[in-house]
């Protein structure tokens, strides 16, 4: 279960939500990640120490170092303690204008560090009325993945269709699940039956306490990669308790 906080949260806002936090997780049987901006990385990591909560950052550059102003390199988040990276949210690729070769640079890159991306892929609204969305997922998986080097490590697939994000209209649960399992089909195509089938698809795009419950349901999704409803504590505590087993507490 992976928290994206975007551009929110300073680091004193950062202390306050995972003070808030910790005392809420009570599941040890779910990965947590928290994804906070660059400058509050530190923060998070210095306070998670001992529990069950991962960092990651939310974009990285695929330069190891250089002239290149403004970008964080994969050393330097493996320094600051991060153990995960998000990669080609859709956000970037919009409003950054990240590409697929991009995209899978940084995959790469994220890879080569020891990072675990969590590579983000999804339809816009006009690509799912057009029937596309496993055109558009499977292109944006295979440009990421084609090629990858055997023992490449440990990967993270967001399914997050680009019309739910910040939205409020979350996918149906069933739907999801379908997109998911084409995920791990195309997964299976390019890192062969076994990799695919350890690694997790997470849904994305307005997952919230009152709609996790049908994601869970879903043996086809693993997890959630949240957005708006990760800035609360108790909201994120909520979510990723929907994903506990029972007597996983
Ligand atoms: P949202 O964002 O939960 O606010 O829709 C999800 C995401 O962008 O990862």
């Amino acid at each position: 279960m992976a928290a994206n906080w975007k551009m929110y949260k300073t680091r004193a806002q950062a202390r306050a939500f995972v003070e808030g936090f910790l005392p809420r997780l009570t599941a040890r049987d779910v990965d947590v990640v928290i994804c906070p901006p660059f400058l509050a990385i530190e923060t998070v990591v210095g306070l998670v120490g001992g529990h069950p909560v991962a960092v990651g950052a939310q974009d990285v550059y695929w330069e190891e170092e250089g002239a290149f102003t403004g970008e964080v390199s994969p050393a330097m988040l493996v320094e600051a303690g991060c153990h995960y990276v998000i990669v080609g949210h859709s956000e970037r690729r919009q409003l950054f204008g990240e590409t697929d070769a991009e995209v899978a640079r940084k995959l790469r890159a994220a890879l080569g560090h020891g990072l675990v991306p969590i590579l983000c892929v999804g339809e816009t609204l006009e690509e799912r009325e057009g029937g596309r969305t496993e055109d558009v997922v499977g292109r944006q998986l295979e440009l990421a993945l084609a090629d990858l080097p055997a023992p490449a490590g440990q990967v993270v697939v967001a399914y997050e269709p680009v019309w739910a994000i910040g939205t409020g209209r979350n996918a149906e649960p069933a739907d999801a699940a379908g997109v998911a399992d084409f995920i791990r089909g195309v997964l299976a195509r390019y890192l062969g039956g076994e990799r695919a089938s350890r690694i997790r698809v997470l849904y994305g795009g307005s997952v919230k306490p009152a709609n996790i419950g049908g994601f869970a349901a879903r043996p086809e999704i693993d997890g959630a990669l949240v957005g708006g409803a990760s800035l609360d504590p108790a909201s994120f505590a909520a979510i990723v308790a929907a994903f506990s087993e029972p007597g996983g507490a």
